[in-house]
């Protein structure tokens, strides 16, 4: 499972990032599979500007930013280390907060403020308690990847009217504060599962991680990470119909399924 050796960025300048396999499947929603084929390797720049560009399995790795080191974002921490990739970690109570995660991770991992480490990532995880979306660094994430794995749990986060009324979506609603290029993933899995389920390509137990998203070259970024920490991406669509798809409530939140039995979901559900 593990990577080349990924090579810092200049300056802390934003490197080019660029998917490492393609996706099947149309803007605007439609669910899909995702190609085990190689997708040319001509880039196409995404909403955030940023074109797509190799994963840490195929190439130079790119950095990855994690706002909230708590179940998720440490457990994703581990595993994108693990891969290969340099990781900053943060939370609310400052870098010296997570100094033993960061001995745990190594040397490819440090801690930082939440503005720093979306600076720093090309990608960058947000991982808190949806409730605090308003605390998100906007300007620092306007222009980056940014992985929304947050779940709105109204008796954690208080009540949304909007989303109570189902007229957005959380994810919906953590693009339009921040600007940045917004993928909905890990959301769905218990972190034991993120923690314990990574196997390697083509093993019959490999779980399904489902995303949504409205650009399809940061699906396919997001989806190269997920497949390099040994789980199998899945398309639910756009961030509106396809959020929905794999929020709290839905058929597959929660549960660990192969691709194919996620995919077949998806599309009844489009029916
Ligand atoms: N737990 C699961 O199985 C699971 C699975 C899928 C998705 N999710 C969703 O993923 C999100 C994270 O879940 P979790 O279980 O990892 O939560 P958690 O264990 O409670 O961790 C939350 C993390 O967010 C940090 N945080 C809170 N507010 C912040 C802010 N304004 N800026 C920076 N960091 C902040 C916390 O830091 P401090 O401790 O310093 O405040 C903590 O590190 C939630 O939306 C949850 O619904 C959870």
């Amino acid at each position: 499972m593990r990577g080349p050796r990924p090579r810092a960025g200049p300056g802390g300048a934003p490197r080019r990032v660029r998917a490492g396999r393609g996706f099947r499947g149309r803007r605007g929603g439609t669910p899909g599979v995702w190609r085990t084929a190689p997708a040319p390797a001509g880039p196409a720049a995404g909403r955030s500007g940023a074109p797509p560009r190799k994963s840490a399995r195929e190439g130079p790795a790119m950095r990855i930013g994690i706002i909230g080191a708590g179940h998720i974002g440490s457990t994703l921490a581990r595993h994108f280390t693990r891969v290969g990739y340099d990781v900053a970690v943060s939370n609310s109570r400052g870098p010296r907060s997570l100094d033993g995660l960061v001995a745990e991770l190594g040397p490819r991992a440090q801690a930082l403020t939440p503005e720093e480490a979306a600076r720093f990532g090309e990608v960058v995880v947000v991982s808190i308690p949806f409730g605090r979306w308003h605390e998100l660094p906007s300007a620092e994430l306007s222009r980056k990847v940014v992985i929304d794995t947050s779940n709105y749990l109204p008796e954690r986060d208080g009540h949304e009217r909007d989303l109570d009324q189902d007229t957005i979506t959380s994810s919906q609603k953590i693009r339009a504060h921040t600007g940045g290029n917004v993928v909905k993933a890990f959301n769905a899995l218990p972190w034991q599962d993120l923690r314990d389920g990574s196997r390697p390509k083509g093993a019959p137990d490999r779980l399904a991680v489902a995303l949504s998203g409205s650009d399809e070259d940061g699906k396919a970024v997001v989806a190269g990470l997920v497949r390099d920490i040994g789980f199998d991406p899945v398309d639910a669509g756009n961030l509106g119909r396809g959020g929905r798809r794999h929020q709290p409530g839905t058929q597959v939140f929660g549960r660990k399924l192969p691709k194919d039995e996620m995919s077949e979901i998806f599309h009844a559900v489009r029916r």
